[in-house]
């Protein structure tokens, strides 16, 4: 049974620009994320993925509360937890966790491993009692497959692979649901990378984790998602089962984002079109009226500048909406295969 256990809608968050030194006045808004809509279903993966600057951290941290939504919900299990305050938003955060990009710069270099895994239960003793912490953080170590042993050790003691784990240990002494992965194989050699995704993988089954898993590019999520979004300038464009985003491909974003990812068959190789993309990402700053794509796109007519077109099933489905969906916001949405 399908079970949202996130659900977004209508987020936006917008940086104000500002000028001037001492009277900062506002001359402008940066639109890092400007309606975003999507679910996460209990159990599973959703990959979110898409270019630099396209607002994929900024969701990640408003939806564990690093920051504030400038509009629209998050509702984990129903309940919206933009409006949460106190003790209620404390036992909301405990559920949504997140491991971050970088294993190099974001675990104190002065703490020990113990002290770096064992920090959440600081915030929330009673998860683990006093007496109870350094045993839980050990079992923790285990779990990501470092040695207990090392627990008195030092980041700069690890690789990055295991500076991951360290991460991803911390991450889970809360024994979160949920888990907000923000590029978190991306400064890892390619070697060490599917090792750090098993490993998730692995967890995910082990303690029934949902998870919002963030990258650059569709060929690091394929292995672990099981829907893939792919933002854009600060929405998403296109989301669906990940056999549909992968084999039929509708937004012309996508198609051109898959036709940069490496096909280990030469048969299919052949048959396949490089899309190269021409021109730059438009400045969030300043976006394009209608669809953001369209300065870039192959496919703009004179509509993609008067009408913004809405994440939608495209009508070639026919059938039904629901988590089996596979929506796109294009208004000349056509699949390839
Ligand atoms: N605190 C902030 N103040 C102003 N602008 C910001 C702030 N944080 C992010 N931005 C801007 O918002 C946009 C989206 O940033 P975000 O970090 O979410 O992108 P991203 O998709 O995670 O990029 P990357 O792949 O490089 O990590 C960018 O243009 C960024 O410069
Ligand atoms: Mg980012």
């Amino acid at each position: 049974m399908v079970e949202p256990i996130l659900e977004v809608s209508g987020l936006v968050k917008h940086y104000p620009l500002t000028q001037g030194i001492l009277l900062r006045k506002q001359v402008g808004a940066v639109r890092a994320v400007d309606g975003v809509d999507f679910t996460l279903n209990k159990g599973e993966t959703l990959g979110i993925v898409g270019e630099s600057g396209c607002g994929k951290s900024t969701v990640a941290k408003m939806l564990v509360n690093l920051e504030r939504p400038t509009a629209g919900s998050i509702k984990y299990k129903g309940e919206d937890i933009t409006k949460l305050s106190g003790r209620a938003l404390k036992a909301v955060r405990r559920n949504i966790q997140m491991v971050f990009q970088d294993p190099y710069t974001s675990l104190n270099p002065r703490m020990t491993v113990g002290d770096i895994i064992g920090e959440p239960y600081d915030i929330h003793p009673e998860v683990a009692p006093k007496g109870d912490r350094r045993r839980k953080v050990r079992d923790l170590l285990d779990v990501v497959g470092l040695n207990p042993e090392y627990i008195n050790r030092y980041p700069h003691q690890f690789s990055g692979g295991q500076r991951q784990r360290i991460g991803i240990a911390r991450g889970l002494a809360l024994r979160p649901e949920v888990i907000v992965a923000d590029e978190p194989v991306s400064a890892l050699d390619v070697s060490v990378q599917a090792q750090v995704i098993n490993l998730m993988d692995r967890l995910q089954n082990e303690f029934d984790l949902s998870y919002v898993f963030i990258a650059h590019d569709l060929s690091i999520v394929r292995h672990i998602s099981d829907r893939v979004g792919v933002m854009y300038l600060g929405r998403m464009v296109e989301i669906g089962r990940d056999t549909e985003i992968y084999d039929h491909p509708t937004h012309p974003y996508t198609q051109a984002l898959l036709s940069a990812v490496p096909v280990p068959d030469p048969e299919a190789r052949e048959h396949r079109e490089r899309i190269i993309l021409t021109g730059d990402v438009p400045s969030p700053t300043n976006v394009p009226s209608g669809c953001r794509f369209r300065t870039r796109c192959w496919k703009a007519q004179e509509r993609c500048a008067l009408e913004a077109p809405p994440l939608a099933v495209p009508s070639r489905f026919g059938e039904a909406s629901g988590p089996e969906a596979h929506d796109c916001a294009c208004h000349f949405a056509e699949a390839v295969s």
